[in-house]
Parts: C-alpha cells; sequence; structure tokens
C-alpha cells in the first residue's frame, strides 16, 4: 500500500466511503471549523468507562488509522489554511529529522541526566504531541464530493486540513471538572458531564493566570471570554463554570488557571517543563515565531502500532493525578510564522510569547512596576508562581541550548559544502547560541508591556 492509499484510508473516516451520517462539528475558532466522525472511535467517550484504558487503534476496512478531523477554512475571510498546512508540516518534518538524530546520537552515547550536556536531548522531557498531518485540500478536491454530504447542506467546498485528532478527556475526568468548579445549582451537574458537546473535552493549562483577579462586585467577563463557543463561560470569578443564558455550558477547551492545577493536585512542575520543550523547540529547531499556538491536556496517544511514528516531543508521561493519565498537545499553527534568527526575531518572540494566551508561567517584573492595567493577574502572584517561572526558564535555557547545538552542526555541515568561508558560518552560529538568553531577558523585561492578542498589523506583516 503506498502513500496515497494510506492516506485515502485516513481520509475515509470523514467521507462516505465510511458512512452517511453527519460529522460532528467539535470546535471552531476564528480560522476554521473542526470536524470529526466521533462514532468510529467509540472509546474516545464511552459512559462510565475507566479513563485509564488506552485500546488499540481502529481500522477502516483492513487499514489501521488513528482518529482524525477536518478544519475547513470556512472562517474570517482573511485567513487562510495554506500557510498553516506548510507550517505544520515543516514542525513535523524538523521533528522527525531532530527525533532519529536524537535517537542515533543515544545510541552511541547512552542518554545521561539533562544537564550533563551528552545523549538524547529530550529523553528526560514530557512528551507533547503535535497532530500528525493527513491532507491538504484546495475547494478543487475531488474529495469534496465525498465529504460534502456529511457536512451541513448550505456547506461549500473551501481550503481543509486534515490532521489527527486530539483525543478528548474521558467522561471521569469531566466528572472532577463539573464536581470541583461547578457551584451552580446540584441537579446540572450531572447534565454538564453528560451533555454531548462536552465530549470533546480538551483543556487549555493556564499556568499564567490565576483565577482570583480582584474584581469589582457586578464586574462582566472579560471581552476575550466573551462570544467564543470555545472558550469556557465563566462567572465574576473567571474558571467558574456557569450557565449560559442559552441554556449552553461548555467544557470544550476549557481554561484550566494555575490555581485550579494546585487544586487539583496535578503536575504544574511538568507542565511548565513540557512547555519549555516545547517553545524552545519551535522557536530554535524549527525557527518559528510561535505566535498564537494552543496548549491542551487531552488523552495521550494510544499504546498502537504506529508507535514509531510518534510526532512528539519527549517521552516522559505526567505524573499519575486525579486528572487520569493525559497528555500535553500543541495545536493551531496559523498564526505562526518563520522567525529570523537575529535580536529582531528575538524580541518579536517575545511578544508572541506575551500575547498568547496565558499558557506559560511568567516572571514578575524585573522593573518593579506591576504591567499595564489590563494584566491584573501580575497582582496575584504567588511563589508557586515563581517556582514555576524558574522551572520553565531553566528547562528552556537548557534544552535551547542543546537544540541550538544540534541545529548548528547540521547547518555547519550544510554551509561547508556550500564552501562557506570557517570565519562566517562560525560567526553565525556564534551569535545565534546567544538568542534564547537574550529570549528570556526580553520576555523578563517587558512583563506588562504587551497586552494579549494579535495586533490589527500582523495579518499583513
Ligand atoms: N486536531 C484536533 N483535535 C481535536 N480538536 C481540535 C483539533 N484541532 C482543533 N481542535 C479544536 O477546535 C478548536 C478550533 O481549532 P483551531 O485550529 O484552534 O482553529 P482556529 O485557527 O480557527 O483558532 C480548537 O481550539 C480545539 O478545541
Ligand atoms: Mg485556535
Amino acid at each position: 500500500m503506498d502513500n496515497s492509499d494510506k492516506q485515502y484510508h485516513q481520509i475515509a473516516q470523514l467521507t462516505t466511503a465510511q458512512s452517511d451520517a453527519p460529522l460532528d462539528r467539535i470546535g471552531y475558532g476564528s480560522c476554521g471549523s473542526i470536524w470529526a466522525d466521533s462514532s468510529l472511535f467509540p472509546y474516545i467517550d464511552i459512559y462510565g468507562c475507566n479513563s485509564s484504558s488506552t485500546e488499540p487503534i481502529t481500522s477502516v476496512g483492513e487499514e489501521a488509522v488513528f482518529p482524525i478531523v477536518l478544519k475547513r477554512a470556512d472562517g474570517l475571510p482573511d485567513r487562510s489554511l495554506t500557510n498553516e498546512a506548510v507550517i505544520h508540516r515543516h514542525i513535523l518534518s524538523t521533528l522527525d529529522k531532530f527525533n532519529s538524530d536524537n535517537q542515533q546520537c543515544s545510541a552511541s552515547s547512552p542518554a545521561g541526566p539533562r544537564l550533563d550536556g551528552g545523549g538524547n536531548i529530550f529523553t528526560d522531557g514530557h512528551v507533547v504531541n503535535i497532530p500528525r498531518h493527513v491532507a491538504f485540500f484546495e475547494p478543487s478536491a475531488p474529495m469534496w464530493n465525498q465529504i460534502l454530504p456529511r457536512l451541513p447542506s448550505d456547506s461549500t467546498t473551501c481550503q481543509a486540513l486534515v490532521s489527527e485528532r486530539i483525543l478528548p478527556l474521558p467522561r471521569d475526568s469531566r466528572a472532577l471538572l463539573a464536581n470541583k468548579f461547578w457551584d451552580g445549582p446540584a441537579h446540572l451537574r450531572e447534565n454538564i458531564v453528560n451533555d454531548k458537546r462536552n465530549e470533546h473535552c480538551l483543556v487549555r493549562p493556564y499556568l499564567g493566570r490565576r483565577r482570583c483577579r480582584n474584581l469589582k462586585a457586578g464586574t462582566q467577563r472579560t471581552t476575550e471570554e466573551e462570544g467564543d463557543e470555545n472558550k469556557v463561560m465563566v462567572d465574576e470569578r473567571p474558571g467558574h463554570l456557569r450557565l449560559k443564558t442559552r441554556g449552553l455550558i461548555s467544557l470544550r477547551n476549557y481554561p484550566l488557571h494555575v490555581d485550579q492545577i494546585e487544586e487539583l493536585v496535578l503536575p504544574a512542575g511538568e507542565y511548565a517543563a513540557a512547555m519549555a520543550d516545547a517553545l524552545a523547540f519551535l522557536l530554535w529547531g524549527c525557527e518559528v515565531d510561535a505566535c498564537d499556538v494552543e496548549f491542551v491536556l487531552a488523552r495521550p496517544r494510544p499504546q498502537d502500532s504506529l508507535a514509531h511514528d510518534m510526532a512528539s516531543i519527549g517521552t516522559r508521561k505526567f505524573s499519575t493525578s486525579n486528572l487520569g493519565p493525559h497528555a500535553l498537545w500543541i495545536l493551531d499553527f496559523d498564526c505562526c510564522k518563520p522567525l529570523s534568527m537575529t535580536m529582531e526575531g528575538v524580541y518579536l518572540a517575545a511578544e508572541r510569547f506575551w500575547r498568547n494566551d496565558p499558557y506559560y508561567p511568567t516572571p514578575t517584573s524585573t522593573s518593579g512596576t506591576s504591567g499595564d492595567a489590563s494584566n491584573n493577574n501580575l497582582k496575584n502572584k504567588t511563589g508557586n508562581d515563581e517556582f514555576l517561572w524558574k522551572i520553565f526558564k531553566g528547562l528552556f535555557l537548557e534544552v535551547s541550548t542543546r537544540i541550538m547545538d544540534w541545529k548548528l552542526e547540521t547547518k555547519t555541515a550544510a554551509w561547508k559544502s556550500d564552501g562557506q568561508v570557517e570565519g562566517t558560518y562560525g560567526g553565525q552560529a556564534r551569535q545565534q547560541k546567544l538568542l534564547p538568553v537574550e529570549f528570556i531577558k526580553r520576555v523578563e523585561e517587558t512583563v506588562g508591556v504587551y497586552s494579549k492578542g494579535i495586533p490589527i498589523f500582523f495579518s499583513s506583516s
């Protein structure tokens, strides 16, 4: 079976070749809507299932497949999926190269602790999964003939990306969130847990924000939480679930603030370490600015026959916790751009760091100011926030050095074979190795300078 046959088998999950049943819309954002056939993978959400179960990959026909989603570019007119497809593939191919070089490296010099400078860069790192890429469709793709009948009748062809589905957290995890954080009428708790929509439960770990902001009585929820189905509705105390007037409650993309992570006794330090690895890899390994990427806690990948094809940074599982087995995933690369390996690039990356949703741990101000008024969170920092920032910063710098060494070794060979003089590429290599320290310095210097969100001028940059 060649690659195009394999691709066809994967995509069959979304087509009339597999079923005539309508696809489920499991999410949407400003770029477009996300669709999947959940019925193919019933283990994704079996009521009352044991959350530690990891089932083997299912098959369509005779071919083993993993669950997939279709991202349709039916959102804002200025958003294109072409860029996302290019960046997503670039990240995966860099990761592939990186992991295979690392395997060879660990085989020849067995990995020691992360600080000893030898062995596999991410050996001791926690798993961060990146959804596998399956296909990219233009509006003219013949495949639409078999997909459109499964979408709402007014749907038209458009650009679309097909990629691996991030498996949602199971019912037990939804029950945990509802039990801990729903403080509305108790009889509605079961409804939240059993709501079909909430089966697509992904949790956003917000290591950079606490819920308990000093909001005045009667303050409305913040505009960033307003009007986006994917953001959980919160009441005046952000992070508390509340019933929307339309009667909807969402556990999709549930923002789990650092104080909630503490309340659930989840391994915040391990999440910080995993994010440090992931950000270092995107910035220096892939040379991508990580603009607006999303991190979610979701199911780990099943232990499956495709294990050799893992699109993952790191190998270590998170400590056992009452959320059950879970992994960190990164998604949504449509706003990402190539990052120049210069000080200009460093400044841009620091701005992207602050403008993203508050996934990363953050430093407190080194200049003695508490930041701008929009960043109330800075006033609520605790010792644990400092601790998380220390973990993040330490590992980010350590891993960045290793990634730079790996990249520059590869590049130096290319530069040499291009006939460049040693002085030139040696100078470039030395200059690039300073960038991670400059990045951290810039982040620490710009506490409270940037507010969240992509600036309006971004789309034309
Ligand atoms: N591969 C995936 N698996 C599962 N859910 C996904 C996947 N991709 C996106 N989603 C869900 O759909 C939402 C919107 O998708 P996203 O790629 O962020 O679109 P946009 O670029 O418009 O923001 C995500 O926040 C997430 O909840
Ligand atoms: Mg998004």
